[in-house]
């Protein structure tokens, strides 16, 4: 059968390297891809934005099976478009979406069925959003309620801090903001809990720990994301079965009471605080680079999984996973996530040998002329399996030893909560 992928990232490189591994799948083509998913698959340089081009080319080709991996298409109602061409597509409708792409949506949600979050207020201008912080206390979280590639989030230390956040926001920083969302600030350790639907029921699909800030130590900037391990060091049965009862069911219904079926992977992005979890926010599709982190340790055919998932015969499948521990490094190009520079060679490539427990996923990468150009500012994502976090993230730096690029940097500390040094 023939498969389609829609995206660019570490991420969608890690579902092509899995679904190029099914001996059901002849033929992939991204849409755009990468120079990584280049070596295996057919990269197709189609605007993902422009549905009826994606649609036409779906068709012509005869593609059996499509899947989203970034929230834009997901949010923007891509599904609902090709599924109404009878195209078949792994990923969640425009509805359900909803869950990503509005904040305020999902935390109605959360009023409406209990569902545990951090107390907040909706604010539709600056000046009620100030008048707010006279009796606030510090920290707080400021967001922006649209899609922000996780940028619009603010924890503010104080009042000069939180205004400058509204304002940057309202002045529409990122696009036009018709409300803010002010929150209490949660302390506890994060955790990214997934799960794969295939609208009727729903199965685990892994946990894992990012690690946002640009620097070690979790300092500096957010950035969408420099490093994960997986499992995460908190998930016990307990707290899945909070997380499941508390958290996800009750969202499922409230989606279902909207008439929508949930259809993919969902995210849940949590704080955990004393065993119990609470919501921070959800994305509807895969984290990056917990993909990259999750999906090498997975023993299944990838495409039964998402097939199944978009025939309703989950049930159907029993997910298997290996016992050994992942860990992903991404190799980032100096300034990021602020300024970089693009098309910077990646010589050296060619002296990173793997070994079967090794994973090297492309990001921000493209070909020219047989060179690799970094174009991107998460360029490689680096992930070893090991019984134990320290060994993966030794073998993984010994690579990025190896390659030694002189226009990158990495965090030599992820993990760092699960490894004693
Ligand atoms: P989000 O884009 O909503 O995932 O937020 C980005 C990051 O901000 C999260 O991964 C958390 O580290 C942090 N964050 C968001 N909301 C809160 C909150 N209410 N309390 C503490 N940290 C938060
Ligand atoms: N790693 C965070 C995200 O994918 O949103």
């Amino acid at each position: 059968m023939k498969v389609g992928i829609i995206g660019s990232g570490g991420r969608e490189h890690a579902i092509c390297h899995s679904i190029n591994n099914s001996k059901k799948v002849n033929k992939i083509y991204c849409f755009p891809g990468n120079a990584g998913t280049f070596k295996i698959a057919e990269n197709i340089n189609l605007d993902i934005n422009n549905f009826k081009e994606l649609k036409d080319f779906i068709l012509e080709k005869e593609i059996n099976l499509i899947i989203v991996g970034p929230e834009k298409p997901l949010v923007d109602g891509l599904v609902d478009y090709l599924e109404s061409y009878k195209i078949k597509v792994f990923g969640p409708n425009k509805t359900a979406s909803q869950l990503e792409g509005s904040k305020i949506f999902t935390k109605k949600l959360c009023q409406k069925f209990n569902i545990p979050t951090a107390k907040f207020g909706i604010f539709q201008n600056s000046e009620e959003a100030r008048k707010f912080l006279k009796h606030s206390n510090y920290p707080i979280v400021i967001k922006a309620d649209n899609l922000a590639s996780g940028k619009g989030v603010y924890i503010c230390n104080d009042k000069t801090e939180a205004q400058i956040a509204i304002e940057e926001i309202f002045n529409g920083k990122f696009g036009k903001a018709e409300n803010l969302l002010i929150e209490e600030f949660l302390n506890g350790e994060e955790m990214s809990f997934f799960t794969l639907h295939d609208g009727k029921i729903f199965k685990n699909f892994g946990t894992a720990q990012d690690h946002k800030r640009v620097f070690e130590g979790d300092k500096g900037k957010n950035t969408g994301g420099m490093g994960a391990y997986s499992p995460s060091r908190l998930i016990n049965d307990e707290l899945e079965k909070k997380i499941i009862n508390k958290i996800i069911k009750p969202t499922l219904k409230g989606l279902s009471e909207l008439g929508c079926e949930y259809k993919g992977f969902l995210y849940t992005g949590l704080m955990i605080i004393d065993n119990n979890p609470y919501l921070i926010e959800y994305n509807v599709r895969m984290g990056d680079p917990e993909c990259q982190t999750i999906l090498p340790k997975l023993k299944n055919d990838i495409t039964d999984i998402f097939l199944a998932c978009c025939e309703k015969k989950l049930n159907n499948i029993k997910i298997e996973w290996s016992d050994k521990n992942s860990l992903c490094i991404v190799l980032c190009s100096k300034g990021y996530p602020e300024t970089f520079k693009k098309n910077v060679e990646l010589d050296n490539l060619n002296k990173i040998i793997l070994n079967q427990n090794e994973f090297l996923f492309h990001a921000g990468t493209s070909n020219n002329n047989n060179k690799i150009l970094a174009t991107g500012g998460r360029v490689l994502n680096f992930v070893a399996l090991s019984e134990k976090f320290i060994d993966a993230r030794t073998s993984i730096i010994n690579n990025l030893k190896k390659l030694n690029w002189r226009g990158g940097f990495y965090r030599k500390d992820i993990g760092f909560k699960v490894i004693q040094e």
